[in-house]
């Protein structure tokens, strides 16, 4: 495939925007909840401190879940569920050692449910596990700035980023 016609693949499916704030990134999260509407795979990616809870917190926000809620929620916990709008599941894989670990999860069920699931360190699912996913990569661009990047894995999850693209054009310079 010749570099402009991968270059033209990638705006249908991904874009970028750079966050200056934690509240940036929790608005980004929040518009992208709004959007759901139940069974999506939310991936995220980014080194330690790059904002991927920060940006689940906006999620759950979007999705109406209860800030005394989140805010009550275990942070050392594999899987914390809310009930928003929709059933959401906030997925960290950070201290997953092993594939046994993996399986003792059981993930699945969270991932081919009516809900919302949110990974942290999606990266460490095995290939294959989930076809269709929305992946948010997150990014140090400096102390306060991270570049977030959402890429679609399947047709329904284009739609949503080109309608999360499509609000962008309205943000304007409120945040
Ligand atoms: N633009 C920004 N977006 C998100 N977080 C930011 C931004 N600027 C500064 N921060 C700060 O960076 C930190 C991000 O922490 P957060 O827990 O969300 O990261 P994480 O990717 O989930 O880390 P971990 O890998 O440890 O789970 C917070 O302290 C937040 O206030
Ligand atoms: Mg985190």
């Amino acid at each position: 495939m010749s570099g402009e016609a991968n270059s033209k693949l990638k705006t249908q499916n991904s874009f970028s925007v750079v966050s200056r704030s934690a509240a940036h990134t929790r608005g980004w999260g929040k518009r992208l909840g709004r959007l759901l509407k139940g069974g999506e795979v939310i991936g995220l990616v980014g080194e330690l401190g790059s904002g991927k809870t920060t940006f689940v917190r906006g999620l759950a926000e979007g999705l109406e879940v209860s800030t005394q809620a989140w805010i009550r929620s275990p942070s050392f916990t594999l899987i914390n569920e809310y009930e928003g709008r929709l059933p959401v599941y906030h997925i960290d894989l950070y201290r997953i050692g092993s594939a046994a670990d993996l399986a003792e999860l059981s993930l699945r069920e969270y991932l081919f449910s009516d809900g919302v699931s949110a990974i942290e360190w999606f990266e460490r699912l095995p290939p294959g596990e989930v076809e269709a996913f929305l992946l948010v990569e997150l990014a140090h661009v400096a102390r306060q700035q991270r570049r977030l990047t959402f890429a679609a894995q399947g047709a329904l999850y284009e739609e949503i980023i080109t309608a999360l693209g499509h609000r962008q054009k309205g943000i304007g310079a409120r945040q």
